[in-house]
């Protein structure tokens, strides 16, 4: 009997698989990066065909590393990073141009002209108007690559985030892939009605997206068809897809309303599980879907999402080299006692929650002679923890209520320099578990409940164990003179407007 089940997850900068067993545990890992496109500034994109390349490859990897085959594979679940459109020839199965990612910009003053319906559009989406989903990127392909506009509505190029693509691949490609995505990668689209969960004519009317290229919106944890990889996954279910960030709270067991995480990954995304319940929030949070397992209700949450962290730790190795590999930023940072009055607002998108700022710019701020590259890259790190106190602000504000101490995983959690000083800085104990790879976890779960690897939430929940606790040590004093400090070098970053 098949006692084991397998995650891909491909995000933002690289694609991984991993093998779990029925503990929870990870088995093996395979993983491999891709290249990351920069045409403009402002432009993000990759090359889906190179993602596609690497998912085979890590697959196959993960499970020769296992010494495992396909037999032993009960489920495999997807999960990707989320708003990045991809869109493609369905016969030959070629894409018509590079996916445009979720960092992207390229679409704002498109934005601008349909602010008008932006009331309606969060009303019905539960989404600021903004160029982070899925919509504007769609339509600016349908527009600008020739002979697009008129295949999409021949039904002859589809369109997917990566988990309809990879899963298209997966099932047979244009030998009868399944074209499908999941609620909560539909639900970051702009163009799902968050009460219906179904494509709403009226917005899908408001961006000129013809129905017929869009996946069937599926629940999270279901058989939505079966991998066609001869020899190496052939005929395994693929039985789950979540969107990274809803993935990582599944596996971080964030079942019940009020429960929250934090994942310090490309960005940060905080969720909070708001039940059966939407909840529309009033100070810069969006309402999402947080997951569906079959039939059953869909289950939502209020997300912080915060575009850069862990990728201004990638921008001080590749653009400015102060650092060889990202881990050695805890290193460098270490060397010094603090920032030296230097704040980095990594506004590189814009700003995203709390703010919603498109034209914000990133400010590095309070310098002096004194400042070195340590203290900027302890400024790095600290505005990952600065920034998530600013989303924290907003979720205390909507919900009414403290939080007691907030989960968190995601590569950045490795670095307890980081994990400590978001303690500091929020005044809560900060929890690490001893996973903390949980997007790939929360994938492998939904595809382990969909073939009965296990039997319910409750399963689920018994793996969770804690690594480590990060109690606050700052005194209350020099904590809230910072915060207001950083609060100044964002208003830097939201005046610059260019
Ligand atoms: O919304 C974007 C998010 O899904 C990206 O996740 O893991 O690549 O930082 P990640």
């Amino acid at each position: 009997m098949a006692e084991h089940v397998m995650a891909i997850d491909h995000g933002t900068t690289s694609t991984r698989a991993i093998v779990f067993d029925r503990q929870g545990e990870i088995v093996s890992t395979a993983q491999r990066e891709h290249a990351q496109i920069f045409p403009h500034a402002g432009w993000v994109e990759h090359d889906p065909v190179e993602v596609w390349t690497n998912t085979q490859w890590v697959v196959a990897h993960a499970l020769s590393r296992a010494k495992l085959n396909a037999a032993d594979i009960s489920g495999i679940g997807v999960t990707n990073q989320r708003e990045t459109a991809v869109v493609w020839d369905r016969r030959t199965g070629r894409p018509v141009y590079n996916a445009v990612v979720w960092q992207d910009t390229r679409t704002q003053e498109r934005l601008d002209a349909l602010a008008g319906h932006a009331p309606r559009i969060t009303e019905v989406t539960g989404l600021p108007l903004t160029s982070y989903f899925s919509a504007s990127k769609l339509a600016w392909i349908l527009e600008n690559v020739p002979g697009a506009r008129e295949a999409a509505e021949a039904g002859d190029i589809l369109f997917g985030t990566p988990d309809t693509w990879i899963v298209w691949n997966l099932t047979g490609g244009p030998s009868g892939g399944e074209h499908v995505t999941d609620v909560t990668n539909a639900s970051r689209t702009l163009l799902m009605d968050l009460v219906t969960l179904d494509w709403s004519d009226e917005m899908l009317a408001i961006w000129g997206i013809p129905r017929a290229m869009l996946p069937a919106i599926r629940s999270s944890s279901e058989v939505v068809g079966h991998a066609q990889l001869p020899p190496v996954v052939a005929g395994v279910p693929v039985a789950g897809i979540l969107g990274d960030q809803q993935a990582a709270a599944f596996g971080q067991a964030a079942f019940d309303a009020g429960q929250t995480k934090n994942t310090y990954g490309t960005g940060n995304f905080l969720l909070v599980n708001t039940g059966t319940e939407i909840v529309r929030s009033t100070h810069g949070l969006i309402s999402t879907v947080a997951y569906r397992c079959g039939t059953d209700a869909a289950v939502y949450a209020l997300e912080g999402s915060i575009a850069v962290t862990g990728s201004l730790v990638q921008w001080l190795r590749d653009n400015l080299g102060i650092i060889q590999t990202s881990q050695e930023v805890q290193t460098l940072a270490e060397t010094v006692e603090d920032n030296g009055g230097a704040y980095f607002v990594p506004a590189f998108s814009g700003l995203f929650a709390p703010y919603w700022r498109p034209d914000a710019r990133g400010a590095l701020v309070g310098l002096t002679r004194y400042v070195t590259k340590a203290h900027i890259a302890r400024a790095a790190l600290e505005s990952t923890a600065f920034q998530t106190r600013d989303v924290l602000g907003a979720v205390i504000a909507d919900t009414g209520r403290e939080l007691a101490e907030l989960r968190v995983d995601g590569g950045m959690t490795h670095n307890d320099l980081l994990v400590q000083f978001q303690a500091d800085i929020l005044g809560i104990p900060v929890v690490r578990p001893t996973v903390v790879e949980t997007t790939a976890l929360g994938a492998a779960y939904a595809a382990g409940l969909a073939t009965g690897l296990w039997g319910g939430f409750d399963d689920l929940r018994a793996h969770w164990k804690e690594d480590r606790r990060f109690e606050p040590a700052m005194p209350a004093e020099e904590r809230e003179e910072r915060y207001r400090t950083w609060q100044k070098a964002v208003q830097k970053s939201l005046d610059w407007v260019e």
